[in-house]
């Protein structure tokens, strides 16, 4: 790679800025508030994705966007991508940001700091022409002083990012290009609370009252001491339960924490079901004035991995019913907003799941915020490799230098979430199994504990244990036991498991001290809607990485009877059983929760994102995902399935997942199929039905009264659209989305199973349509266009907000087919 020379290249900008028009933030015009969002107005330049010249200069032309952005997903997907389909297929490269903007005279005194929370990566910035450093994890929050180098009143300021994603590839996984996550531009006094300078834990807590200890970090940014009142007062929904307030002296030029204590009676304890939170607000005054005020959400819980009882969360047993996800947002790519996510952990809830597992990589806090609010038991990850890499530019490279301070300010940004419960160092890290692991390993658990020592660290490994099953006897052999290094390696509170689960049900044995948690799970393949009969044909995905599914090639198309799993994997069914049946084995992390961009498995083209969901990349559950919905939760579920639009006398397996429920009859235009029930651990019943058209119905009983009834009905030809928005309604804020789920129906409304009509879709008004998608894991068109092909009768666009009240107006419309429109309300 050519070396830049950046001086010369800064200076040239400098003398640019005043041929280029600037807009002022009006985001942020007076500074009156601590940390307002610095996303709007951005410039972008991309340099060549793949040939990775390094410049700007005069000539560069910039287009104006607003933050957060991921280049990457613009871009088209290539089967020569250097990128590979781990990050699927979609290339990285270099690209170029700045912005200029004016800060008021009134903040010369004050301190000035702007706040990334990720960027992919090796993110290096300047600020009027003056490095501020260089980032290269593309996950991690950092931030940088800018106060020294600002000018103040009307001089323009520019901030220029340069973010180097061009060394190809360094992900196993889709992970995105550009300044992914949100910026923000801070403003304080000089004497204020330091960057994630609070942590607050809850050492005792009982129904009756909780202990509240605070560390809070004072900076005194001023060349002399100064004496200040620190007081923080607990809100519980904006009213105050307590307070402490406390005299300081801040040496000159230094930093100190300040301890505090305070009690909450009859505290409200954060929960899975009832996610309470209070707030912390910190307050530095002098002489009556208040300078600084600092805001921490966190709750009050207390909890324990019990060696027989699994996780204990307020005295009551909770089984970890969780997912592992990745950070992208289907066709969003990776470039984050809130309600993207809310919308994905609204869906997993509905499903009944509470764990969500950050594989493998710190992420948004945004994620974070929400699942506290939701109330989601989150195992945060660090790593998906230490000093050995798993990709030729990956994270390894940088290792050596950055990996103490990465963990340090993963560490220090998360700590006051209350639905963080462990910390994971790692994830199938290559040093596993050696000497080597262990000294890393203790190293990152020493790192952790010296600023957490509230939750348990663990690593997922695959295995934690060999599988010590005698392939004669299918017993438990305790002499054939040998053991992953870290496992033993004394670092671990928890031991992690990926996959094996044969294992975990001999986990109190190999490791009668340490308790137990299923890192990763399962790893079953499925594309939604389609279905290979009979059920049970195709079991396990080939052996060999780059061949197409068993049973020849099918179109890298995977029956979503839940059959089909990678060989390291078992079916959803399978690995649940297990978990259930045991209270030590604490629970489990599915992988995953949605399908993600990459890694697709088979790992051949044309597939460019993974099989692995129970939702797919759109948002659409598959059948399996009312499975666990009739296991985890209380809703009354019937679930049949696959479609009924088959050959005459076909012979069609149909599945059924019930809950609530001692039997189900299934009726084929109707006349009775017989009665069935689940028998011993059963999760599904089914019926090998010779295939009739007309209308096939289940009515699930419980003592001898309908609880439920489902039909599906075989349907005509294709005939119209049908549009069904997640909100009709949706915020005026430039941000906010609403996702419009599209049915390709027959006349009467029966969803055609088989559609793949293209759909194009317009917009009236100021809004924009932001990602549309059907879920398909083989489909190559852009998520970022305006047309679409359905999958399997569904597809999915997604409505952008503008900042203007207003109605916005969607149509839809195929050949052949009617079209149809919807309004979404902008207010
Ligand atoms: C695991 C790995 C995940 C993903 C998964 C696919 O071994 O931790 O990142 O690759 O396999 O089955």
């Amino acid at each position: 790679m050519k070396k830049p020379t950046y001086f010369f290249k800064i200076l040239s900008i400098i003398g640019l800025i005043s041929a280029f028009a600037f807009t002022v933030q009006k985001e942020n015009p007076d500074f009156s508030t601590r940390k307002v969002t610095f996303n709007t107005g951005w410039n972008f330049y991309l340099n060549d994705s793949v040939k990775d010249k390094d410049t700007i200069n005069s000539a560069t032309i910039w287009r104006t966007l607003n933050l957060p952005h991921d280049w990457s997903i613009e871009g088209e997907f290539e089967e020569k991508s250097p990128a590979g389909y781990g990050g699927g297929s979609l290339n990285g490269g270099l690209g170029w940001y700045k912005k200029t903007f004016k800060v008021a005279l009134e903040n010369k005194e004050k301190i000035t700091s702007i706040i990334f929370d990720g960027v992919y990566r090796n993110s290096q910035v300047w600020i009027n022409g003056h490095y501020l450093g260089k980032r290269p994890n593309g996950y991690i929050g950092f931030q940088y002083e800018l106060s020294p180098y600002l000018n103040y009143g009307d001089k323009i300021n520019e901030i220029i990012v340069k973010v180097d994603n061009s060394k190809q590839p360094n992900s196993r996984w889709y992970s995105g290009s550009g300044i992914f996550r949100n910026v923000w531009l801070e403003t304080t006094n000089k004497l204020h609370v330091g960057q994630w300078g609070t942590y607050i834990t809850t050492p005792k807590v009982s129904s009756q009252s909780a202990s509240i200890h605070l560390e809070t970090t004072l900076k005194n940014q001023y060349n002399s001491s100064k004496k200040a009142i620190v007081t923080t007062t607990i809100l519980k929904n904006n009213a105050k339960v307590a307070s402490a307030t406390q005299n300081v002296t801040i040496a000159a030029n230094a930093s100190q924490v300040q301890n505090q204590d305070i009690i909450v009676k009859k505290p409200v304890l954060w929960s899975v079901e009832k996610p309470e939170q209070y707030t912390a607000v910190t307050t530095i005054s002098i002489e009556n004035t208040v300078i600084d005020e600092y805001k921490t959400a966190f709750g009050i819980r207390n909890f324990k991995f019990d060696l027989d009882k699994g996780f204990i969360l307020n005295g009551k047993r909770v089984k970890i019913k969780g997912v592992c996800m990745h950070h992208d947002l289907g066709p969003l790519g990776s470039a984050i907003n809130t309600r993207a996510i809310e919308r994905q952990l609204e869906i997993l809830k509905e499903m009944g799941v509470n764990g969500i597992r950050t594989s493998h990589n710190p992420p948004a806090p945004e994620l974070l915020d929400l699942c506290d609010k939701m109330g989601f038991i989150v195992m945060d990850e660090a790593f998906d490799m230490w000093k050995k890499s798993k990709n030729k530019y990956d994270y390894s490279l940088d290792w050596d230098q950055w990996h103490a301070k990465d963990l340090q300010d993963q560490i220090l940004r998360d700590r006051n979430h209350p639905s963080i419960f462990m910390w994971s160092i790692g994830n199938e890290i290559q040093e596993q199994w050696s000497d080597e692991g262990v000294i890393i390993a203790n190293e990152l658990s020493a790192i952790v504990k010296k600023l957490d020592t509230t939750r348990l660290v663990t690593a997922a490994m695959n295995p934690a244990v060999n599988m010590n099953i005698d392939e004669v006897t299918l017993q438990f052999e305790k002499s054939k036991i040998y053991f992953n290094k870290l496992a033993t390696s004394g670092a671990l509170d928890i031991i992690g498991y990926n996959y094996a689960h044969q294992t975990f049900e001999h986990h109190q044995k190999n490791f009668p001290k340490i308790p137990f948690i299923a890192t990763e799970t399962t790893s079953a393949l499925e594309t939604r809607g389609h279905y290979d009969l009979p059920s049970d044909a195709v079991k396990i995905w080939p052996v060999r990485w780059d061949l197409p599914f068993t049973g020849g090639n099918l179109g890298n198309t995977v029956s979503a009877f839940d059959q089909v799993r990678a060989p390291w994997g078992s079916t959803h069914e399978a690995t649940w059983k297990v978990i259930k049946k045991h209270d030590f084995l604490a629970g489990m992390y599915i992988w995953t929760g949605f399908d993600y961009i990459g890694e697709p498995t088979p790992y051949v083209w044309p597939s460019i994102s993974s099989y692995f969901g129970i939702v797919d990349l759109a948002g659409f559950p598959k059948d399996v995902y009312y499975m666990y919905q009739s296991e985890w939760t209380n809703k009354t579920v019937l679930h049949l399935f696959p479609h009924w639009n088959w050959k005459s006398d076909q012979n069609v397996d149909v599945w059924i997942y019930y809950n609530n429920a001692d039997e189900v009859e299934l009726f084929l235009n109707g006349k009775s199929l017989g009665t069935k029930k689940k028998i011993g651990d059963d999760l599904h019943i089914m019926w090998r039905v010779p295939f009739q058209a007309g209308t096939l119905k289940a009515v699930s009983r419980k003592n001898g009264k309908i609880v439920k009834e489902t039909a599906i009905q075989t349907a005509e030809n294709s005939s119209k659209l049908k549009l069904t928005a997640d909100r009709n309604t949706i915020n005026a804020d430039g941000n906010d989305l609403s996702f419009i789920t599209v049915d390709i129906t027959d006349e009467k409304g029966t969803l055609s199973p088989n559609a793949n009509n293209e759909i194009q879709f317009s917009l009236k008004g100021s809004g924009k349509i932001v990602g549309v998608c059907s879920g398909d894991p083989v489909s190559h068109e852009s998520y970022k266009g305006t047309k679409h092909t359905a999958l399997n009768g569904k597809c999915l666009v997604i409505i952008q907000a503008g900042s203007k009240a207003e109605k916005l107006e969607l149509t839809a419309s195929s050949k052949g087919l009617k079209s149809n429109s919807t309004i979404i309300s902008v207010q």
